[in-house]
């Protein structure tokens, strides 16, 4: 039996329209409008592409947003000034750099990351939200991994005491939805590149999320069947094609539920954006 395709549209609208609640209630609460400041370093046409789609869903929802676009040829002291620019700025509750970086400035990137105050990190990528969501305390939790839970939820499909299987071990996807489905209480499994006999770990899985990065990296014979498949990956194979990392034609013959490329996990991420940034702006102004 085919699979339940799981459409990041219908979930993403859910999310939002949750987020558009909050919003509501904190403006009616404070006064204040919530604040996003993206920055974006370089012309990257993804980059663009992806900042371009915050900045229109902020506006959509009634969240105030600016962009930063600060030339390829950017210094790490000129971004870090920047970074605590927007720190200092009361308007802003979330703060959110556009990744990759340009060549030049990713061996910098942690560094200029710690750089955002905690409290305006909607990414969740600072080391103090990083800790809190390894011990499990409340926190900015990273925008992707958070819409796999969210959609996993919101589909019904059991996580506690199930086995989840993470392919790819990212400190913006893979890691940080290992501390989530853990919270979960999943039996998680991070498996990456060195990692030997995948297919038979794979096989274990009752939830597969792939964050690898290759195309059809995931095939039928790696999942079990009625397995729940969420595909992270994102690969352009040609100008105007994107695929995910899972063979979903094949797969979707065997899982009992999978998310599309493009359609899909995407969506939701910038739907929890939105929702982060509201949750920031609550927690600063409450
Ligand atoms: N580039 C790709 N995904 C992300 C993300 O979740 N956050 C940021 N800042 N950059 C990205």
């Amino acid at each position: 039996m085919s699979a339940v395709i799981l459409s990041g549209k219908t979930y993403a609208q859910e999310l939002k329209n949750q987020a558009k609640i909050n919003l509501t209630e904190l403006i009616r609460q404070t006064g204040v409008t919530p604040g996003l400041a993206v920055i974006i370093v370089g012309a990257d046409p993804a980059s663009q592409v992806y900042v371009r789609n915050k900045h229109r869903t902020c506006r959509e929802m009634g969240i105030n947003s600016q962009v930063i676009s600060l030339p390829e040829n950017t210094g790490k002291s000129a971004l870090i000034t920047a970074i605590k620019k927007l720190n200092e700025d009361v308007s802003v509750h979330g703060i959110l750099l556009q990744l990759p970086l340009p060549k030049t400035l990713q061996p910098y990137e942690s560094e200029i990351l710690y750089n955002i105050n905690p409290s305006k990190d909607v990414d969740g990528f600072h080391p103090v939200n990083v800790g809190k969501l390894s011990i499990g305390e409340k926190c900015m939790v990273p925008c992707t991994p958070l819409g796999c839970i969210k959609m996993l939820e919101s589909a019904g499909i059991p996580i506690d005491g199930k086995n989840a299987v993470i392919i790819g071990r990212s400190n913006i996807v893979g890691k940080p939805m290992a501390n989530l489905l853990l919270a979960k209480n999943a039996t998680v499994t991070i498996c990456h590149s060195h990692t030997q006999n995948l297919k038979d770990i794979t096989r274990t899985a009752d939830i597969l999320i792939a964050a690898v990065g290759r195309p059809a990296f995931v095939t039928a014979d790696m999942i079990k069947p009625g397995a729940a498949i969420i595909d992270v990956g994102i690969n352009r194979i040609a100008p105007k094609k994107l695929v995910g990392d899972v063979d979903f034609t094949a797969v979707k013959e065997k899982a009992a539920f999978i998310t599309p490329v493009p359609g899909g996990v995407g969506l939701l991420t910038i739907a929890t954006l939105m929702q982060n940034t509201i949750e920031a702006a609550r927690q600063q102004l409450l």
